[in-house]
């Protein structure tokens, strides 16, 4: 049994502080105690220390807070990041299509995994749910790296059997590797599954079919889609599904609205899908960076928060522009008020970490740093740059945080713990 303690200034917003007037957990000098990578205790210093006398203490300069949780990210992408000119279903086309064929090639996708872990390590993101391509290795390529790093990684195959040549499936491969990569790796480190259909138009009905059964015979998988991102995609999704009431309703038809289901995006939204989403306990990962990238608009958190809807916050690399969590908060922020919503920095933070972990099912085990959760937390660096050092000097926490959140990236990333283990993040 190993039990260690850490010292220093600690931060975290286990609930929501639109609706939990006690959302955020704040110690200025606070000790965190963790025995064999999980929480046993939290408080202020000068509390706890006598309890913990014999433990050994390790100081941390900077500002602990929860590892980040990105909640919509693509691991194949990472090398098409900023690739210009098109709009969404142009890029898939032009840019993304060409680069997930790549991923046929077993050693491609070791290669890329690991570089992928890595660089969310660097920019303090612990735990991920990600898209894969359709080829059943990616998926053991993914879990493989997230497991020696015991990192807290969800995801599965994309199925995707209207896709391009090279990269399309059928409804019964589909079917098959999903049970077998399920199978595979259920209960294995701190890894998830999550049924994977691309997208409403890449998937034919009979396989958003099958990924309804799979979901129906899963309980414990996530299921894990882009929803109502951007216009053109939106117009052709009304055109291929005329009878469905909107873009959430021609998914909801094959079982795939649920409490357990994860949609990226969410831009353009009626308030009927909004209510039902609500209704159903489904939520949406909004990702600002990849919305602003391929010009798809301004998610709307004020109609988001009128419908009460669970919202974690997501990279979307490679259309998002940014492995950076904090530059991922402070871009929502911007993208808020374009729609008039100011977004509250420690609302930011809860987003990117408690926010995220509950609409990924995960938000027991991470997000809050609290008892009881795993010690896995990053130390942000207020003096990473002079320009941060200068706006955070005798600056109070809200500010402190919000220029993090706006100046900040993974230059702010001092140090990266994984279930209280440094991980020496290069
Ligand atoms: N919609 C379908 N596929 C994708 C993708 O790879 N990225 C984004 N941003 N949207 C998608
Ligand atoms: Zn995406």
């Amino acid at each position: 049994m190993s039990v260690r303690a850490f010292r220093g200034e600690i931060l975290s917003v286990p609930h929501d502080p639109l609706t939990r007037p006690d959302a955020v957990r704040h110690e200025p000098d606070g000790l965190l105690v963790v025995e064999d990578g999980v929480i046993v205790a939290r408080g202020p210093y000068g509390d706890l220390a006598p309890r913990y006398a014999d433990v050994p203490v390790e100081t941390l300069p900077g500002l602990i807070v929860p590892g980040f949780i990105d909640a919509h990210v693509h691991y194949p992408q990472m090398d098409r990041i900023a690739s210009h000119g098109e709009q969404l279903l142009d890029w898939l086309d032009r840019h993304i299509f060409p680069a997930e064929k790549a991923f046929a090639d077993r050693a491609h996708a070791d290669a890329v995994a690991g570089l992928f872990l890595d660089e969310l390590l660097r920019n303090g993101t612990t735990s991920a749910l990600v898209f894969p391509t359709v080829h059943a290795a990616s998926v053991d390529a993914l879990f493989e790296a997230a497991l020696a790093r015991n990192m807290r990684i969800i995801s599965g195959k994309v199925l995707m059997d209207l896709g391009p040549e090279g990269l399309a499936d059928t409804p019964d491969s589909a079917r098959a590797e999903s049970e077998a990569l399920i199978a595979r790796w259920r209960g294995k480190g701190r890894l998830g599954y999550a049924v994977t259909p691309r997208f409403a138009l890449t998937s034919s009905d009979a396989q958003l079919q099958v990924a309804g059964r799979l979901l129906a015979d899963h309980p414990d998988v996530l299921l894990h889609t882009h929803l109502a991102e951007n216009e053109r995609e939106c117009a052709e999704v009304a055109a291929r599904f005329p009878d469905a009431a909107d873009y959430l309703d021609a998914y909801d038809r094959f079982g795939l609205v649920g409490a357990r289901s994860v949609f990226a995006h969410g831009v353009h939204l009626s308030d009927r899908a909004c209510t039902r989403m609500h209704d159903s306990g489904a939520g949406i990962a909004v990702c600002p960076t990849s919305n602003l990238f391929l010009g798809s608009g301004f998610f709307d958190f004020g109609q988001a928060a009128r419908h009460g809807l669970t919202l974690g916050l997501g990279t979307d690399v490679g259309a998002g522009t940014s492995f950076s969590m904090l530059h991922t908060a402070g871009v929502a922020y911007q993208a808020g008020l374009m729609r008039g919503h100011r977004l509250d920095p420690f609302r930011a933070l809860y987003l990117a970490t408690a926010g995220s972990a509950a609409l990924l099912h995960i938000g027991d085990r991470v997000g809050g740093l609290m008892p009881g959760q795993e010690a896995d937390f990053v130390v942000l660096d207020c003096a990473a740059t002079p320009l941060l050092a200068r706006r955070t000097a005798g600056a109070d926490l809200v500010e402190r945080l919000f220029a993090l959140q706006i100046l900040g990236d993974d230059r702010a990333i001092a140090d990266t713990y994984i279930m209280g283990e440094r991980t020496g993040r290069t």
